[in-house]
Formats: structure tokens, sequence, C-alpha cells
């Protein structure tokens, strides 16, 4: 076991699930934070007697504004030395675009913007102190694709955060911290259940779904490695290849093609 933490948001299901049993599995000790308590604690408990590491969970909301601190001054209360910060919670909207408040907005951007990046301006100073530290941004194999081809606000906020962790790298590479820019395709995890989208997710191929567990190994390796980016599988390199090489009128048209109708008819 070692004497450092991995903080996990978003850890109660999928991808996070898996990141959080990964780095269990390499010997650090976690936190664990989502809104499902419950959820949580059993985690929690079957980490912490699998892989022997401590584990500790705090329950948050990251649409509300407050919660990385909250999260920060949980860690600092505890003093958890958090030397990775996997910023992986999220969802996509279930309504369309004209249907919903702008609070609708404001939270998802919240979520899968804002709170990223409050959790990293409180974290890495103490990183810096430390000598070093790891950041993972969950994001999106949608951050290459057109925004037109999924809901419009995911592909763009996705889009922001690689670039927002390519300006960690700018900034924090030389004094040990990196930042690693997660992007997978179709997983199969509860994001498409949450989304409301689960039937669009049944008609995908089956050759361009992976499992959670591979995604996260793949991610890990890549935050290990110091990498910035990381499409985990051939299929996805192949495809984010392709969507940074064609021209933008057939990129629109393979947009639509694999996510046939979406979001279209609520
Ligand atoms: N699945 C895919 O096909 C896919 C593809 C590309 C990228 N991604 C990205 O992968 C990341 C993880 O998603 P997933 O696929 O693993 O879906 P998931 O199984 O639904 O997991 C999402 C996690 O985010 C947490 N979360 C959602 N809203 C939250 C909020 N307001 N506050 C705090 N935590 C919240 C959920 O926990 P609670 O509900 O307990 O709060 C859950 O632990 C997301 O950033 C997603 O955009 C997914």
């Amino acid at each position: 076991m070692k004497n450092e933490y991995a903080l996990v948001t978003g850890a109660s299901s999928g991808i996070g699930l898996e990141i959080a049993k990964r780095l269990a599995s390499d010997g650090y000790n976690l936190i664990l934070t989502a809104r499902r308590t419950e959820l949580l604690e059993n985690i929690s408990a079957e980490i912490k007697n699998n892989y022997k590491v401590d584990t500790a969970l705090i329950t948050k909301d990251l649409s509300n504004e407050n919660a990385p601190q909250e999260i920060y001054d949980f860690c600092e209360l505890n003093k958890f030395k958090v030397s990775i910060l996997v910023n992986n919670a999220g969802y996509g909207i279930k309504t369309s675009f004209h249907n919903t408040s702008i609070e609708d907005e404001e939270k998802f951007i919240r979520v899968l913007g804002t709170s990223v990046i409050m959790l990293s301006k409180l974290f890495i100073p103490n990183m810096l102190a430390d000598g070093g530290g790891k950041l993972m941004v969950v994001s999106s194999v949608a951050s290459f694709a057109a925004p037109s081809a999924i809901q419009p606000l995911y592909g763009p906020i996705k889009t922001f955060m690689n670039r927002f962790s390519d300006s960690i790298n700018m900034n924090y590479k030389h004094k040990g911290i990196t930042s690693t820019s997660l992007c997978p395709g179709f997983t199969t995890t509860g994001f498409h259940t949450a989304s409301g989208v689960q039937d669009e997710m049944d008609r995908v191929p089956k050759f361009m779904v992976f499992s959670a567990e591979r995604i996260a190994n793949e991610g890990v390796d890549a935050m290990y490695a110091g990498k910035s980016y990381c499409v985990p599988t051939k299929t996805y390199k192949t495809l984010v290849f392709l969507l940074k090489n064609i021209p933008q009128s057939v990129f629109n048209l393979l947009g639509k093609s694999l996510a046939p109708g979406r979001y279209d008819k609520k």
C-alpha cells in the first residue's frame, strides 16, 4: 500500500469505478466521490477488502458549486495526500436543447467543466509542493466529432476539457504534473441509461462497444506514462485519425450515421 491517495469522481459506476479498482490494485488508497451514497459505501468496502488499501468516500453532487471545495476540505481535514486526481463524473442531457431550462445547461457545465477546473485548481498547489502529481480528465471521442452528431453541449464541453488538459500540461509538465485526456468511444456503463439514450446505444454495432474495464486500464496506463491523450482501442484510434483528417462535410455525415436520430424525437 502506498502512502498516496487517488481521488476519483464519478466512482459509483462505469469507467470511474473501473479506474478506482485499477488504481487500488496498483496500491493507491482511494477517495471515492459521487451522489449515490449506498453504492459508494458498498464499493468502498469491496475495494478495501479486495485490494487492502485505505478507502474513503464523500457523497457530493458536482452540479453544486460548493462541492469541489467541500471535497478538497474533506481531504485536507483527513490529511489525505492526493497525488492522482481523476475527473471522470459525467452524463448527457436527456432533453432536446430547446426544451431544457438554462439551469440544466449550467448544471451540466458545472459537472463536466467547472468542477474539473475547480478541483484541479485546489489540488495542483499541493501536488507542486509534493514535487508532482497526475491528473486525468475523462473526455470522449465526441470531443473530436461534429457537435451535431450528439447533443449540442456534450462534444463541445469535452473539446473544451481537452484544451484545458493541454494547458495543464503546458503550464505544469516541467514541474512534474501531467494531465491525460482519456477519450473513449462507446463504452458499456450506466451512462446511456442515465442520459436517456440506452435504446440508441443498443443499436450501436458490437464491434464499436468496449468494456469499462478495458477503457480504464488503457487510460490509467497512459496516465502513468504521462501521455497527454489516450484514445483507447484501435477501432477508435482509427476513427479519431479519420475525424481529424477528413473534410467537414464527410465528418458531419459520419457523425449522423454513428448517432442516428439521437435526441431528435425527444
Ligand atoms: N459510456 C460511454 O460510452 C462514454 C463514452 C465517452 C466518454 N464517457 C465519459 O465517461 C465518464 C464516465 O461515464 P460512464 O460512461 O462511466 O457513465 P456512468 O456509469 O453513468 O458513470 C457516471 C458517473 O458520474 C457520476 N455523476 C453523474 N452526475 C453527477 C453529479 N451531478 N455529481 C457527481 N457525480 C455525478 C455518477 O455517479 P452518481 O450517479 O452516483 O452521482 C457515476 O459515478 C463521463 O465523463 C462520460 O462523459 C462515456
